[in-house]
């Protein structure tokens, strides 16, 4: 049983969103508990330039979690989180993005409150809302698009029952593969197979909101025949007619862009 001066000698974990690239769009409370924290457990994603942010003697411990490279497994991750928690510190867990989109935060929050620690949410701007301010383009619109989808490409491949390919093609919807790039050719492949139109519009916005972001305005058509590892990540796939709308030529320095078919 926890007692109150075990709870006293406890840390607390808030779960951050660092935003999609800038450091400048992180939250005021995210910043605040940065200033303020006694360990950041980051991943990579994260601008490390936020990090600039925490204070002298601050722990600083870099997890990794990017497509291809090095990273500490979610378990380690899950029981570092538990073990400076528990040795009373504050901590932050800084994460690209909104945490709670394909960030994995559910089995960090599982962990934590396994271990009776205290934990908050601070949510973060995503990378399909970055993406698609940098394409200058809404994610919905009354003509175009009634809804929004954050779909993961990851699992394409390795288990094509776990996206129901038919209904994506036919919704009338925007839809933004996050982890996409590695299967985008299987990815239009299987929304071409259930019927969307190979002229539909296709965006591709590489390290959004970063001084390095690209933009490539193309078809699915296109992308089928599109060779990913030309494609610099991170990178936001979206998908819809709203991509028509995108308005960037005079705003996006160094962009590839082709006029949609
Ligand atoms: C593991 S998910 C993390 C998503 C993150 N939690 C979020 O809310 O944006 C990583 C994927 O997010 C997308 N992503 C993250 N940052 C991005 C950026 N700056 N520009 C484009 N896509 C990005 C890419 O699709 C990448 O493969």
């Amino acid at each position: 049983m926890l007692t109150t001066q075990d709870a006293a000698k406890k840390g607390f974990v808030w779960l951050v969103g660092a935003g999609p690239g800038a450091a400048d769009l992180i939250t005021l409370r995210g910043l605040k508990l940065l200033q303020g924290a006694e360990a950041v457990v980051y991943d990579e994603l994260a601008n490390g330039d936020l990090l600039q942010n925490c204070p002298a003697g601050c722990e600083l411990h870099a997890v990794g979690k990017r497509a291809g490279k090095h990273s500490a497994t979610q378990g380690e991750i899950n029981a570092l989180l538990v073990s400076l928690g528990s040795a009373g510190k504050k901590v932050v867990r800084l994460k690209g993005g909104d945490p709670l989109v394909f960030g994995r935060a559910g089995e960090e929050i599982e962990a934590l409150r396994a271990a009776g620690l205290s934990f908050e949410i601070v949510p973060g701007v995503t990378a399909a809302t970055a993406s698609a301010a940098a394409l200058g383009l809404p994610l919905t619109h009354r003509d175009f698009s009634s809804a929004v989808v954050f779909v993961t490409g990851h699992q394409c491949a390795a288990n094509t029952d776990a996206l129901d390919w038919g209904a994506l093609a036919r919704l009338r919807a925007t839809l933004c593969f996050y982890m996409g790039v590695r299967r985008l050719p299987e990815i239009a492949h299987n929304l071409l197979h259930h019927g969307m139109a190979a002229a539909m519009p296709l965006a591709l916005i590489s390290e959004a909101t970063r001084s390095t972001q690209k933009i490539t305005i193309t078809t699915l058509g296109e992308a089928e025949r599109m060779a990913p590892e030309e494609i610099v990540q991170p990178a936001l796939v979206v998908i819809g007619e709203v991509v028509r709308l995108a308005d960037f030529a005079d705003r996006v320095p160094g962009m590839v862009a082709k006029a949609a078919g």
